[in-house]
């Protein structure tokens, strides 16, 4: 009989107590780096429900500034503005409108928040076309880059003029983050904040979201959005977004994205944020309503994967009951 001997090397004893698990934690979580999304709707006279995404709502305008100060209040980093217009067109008109839902909801926001948290919006068409597309089409129903660019230029001087303090662009057209930023320098809005969506693959995981904003597509966005199975080229939009002055990158969505996310995070020397999606929200929110899964620990889980992948700042709705948690130190 040989016995066996006693490991010397005994990795567990730094997961012994709450205490020394606390002290060893590699990832760390802080409501300053989580974003809130919302969306804000025209012409409603209540918040309404988004059936896809149990406990989150459509704003109206009367409920938007009570959010944000809950927002504030539990310290997050910021919120992002979507619009949900009543009418929609060809080229998205309302996104460019002064009094257009987004650009009204964002004073309404910039107000509320009072310099607390940093009030962001979306600067992509697909909430204001008839067609869902995120940008204008050309004679044969394709996605014409470069007149969108103007669209988005257009856009981008509306928001900025609204008091947005960081654009999301969101569309995925090729050469938005040097357009957007020469047209904001020249208008005098140097001090903007760009934020690309850099890494944003044509992903299943959207689908709650078309609810949440009304809207309908018709075809696909694989013209424009990456192919879900391509990891270097992820990386690569990321690299030519910096080139072109974006202030910050970001993947999405990111669950089913860390490795891009941990590419991106160790090539960058922008920010790095990650979009956790409204079909990650979805999948968590259903199987917890199911009784599957543990609700809390499956979000904080879900977050904390990723942070540790890379991300600087996570977009989540999830964003206001996780900064609680945190704030209660109960996230362990
Ligand atoms: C584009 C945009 C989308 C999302 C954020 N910005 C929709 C899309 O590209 O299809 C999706 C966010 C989510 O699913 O939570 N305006």
């Amino acid at each position: 009989m040989t016995s066996t001997p006693a490991p010397r090397i005994r990795p567990r004893r730094l997961r012994e107590t709450p205490a020394l698990r606390r002290l060893a934690s590699e990832t760390r979580l802080d409501p300053a780096e989580l974003v809130l999304p919302m969306f804000v709707r025209e012409g409603a006279s209540a918040p309404l429900p988004i059936a896809s995404m149990p406990g989150v709502v459509q704003h109206t305008l009367d409920s938007l500034p009570a959010a944000i100060d809950a927002a504030a209040s539990v310290g997050l980093g910021g919120v992002m503005l979507f619009g949900v217009p009543e009418q929609r067109d060809a080229r998205g008109s309302g996104a460019t409108d002064p009094e257009g839902i987004l650009n009204v909801a964002t004073r309404v926001a910039v107000e509320a928040s009072a310099g607390r948290l940093v009030v962001q919006t979306d600067l992509c068409l697909d909430e204001f076309t008839d067609h869902g597309h995120c940008g204008v089409l050309d004679g044969r129903g394709r996605v014409d880059n470069d007149a969108t660019l103007e669209r988005y230029t257009a856009m981008a001087l509306e928001q900025s003029r609204a008091g947005s303090q960081l654009l999301g662009l969101s569309g995925m057209m090729d050469g938005q983050v040097a357009a957007v930023r020469e047209a904001l320098d020249d208008g005098g809005h140097q001090d903007v904040v760009l934020m690309a969506y850099s890494a944003k693959y044509a992903s299943a995981f959207y689908g709650p979201f078309r609810d949440a904003v009304e809207s309908t597509l018709e075809g696909d966005r694989r013209s424009y959005q990456l192919d879900p199975g391509n990891r270097r080229e992820g990386l690569r939009e990321a690299m030519l977004d910096i080139e072109e002055g974006a202030d910050i990158v970001m993947v999405k969505p990111a669950g089913s994205y860390l490795d891009v996310l941990a590419d991106v995070a160790a090539a960058s020397d922008v920010p790095v944020w990650a979009y956790q999606v409204s079909g990650e929200y979805a999948m968590i929110e259903a199987a917890a309503a199911h009784g599957w899964i543990d609700r809390k620990r499956a979000v904080i889980e879900s977050v904390r994967g990723i942070r540790r992948a890379g991300a600087d700042a996570v977009l989540t709705y999830w964003a206001v009951e996780l900064a609680d948690w945190i704030r209660k130190g109960d996230v362990a």
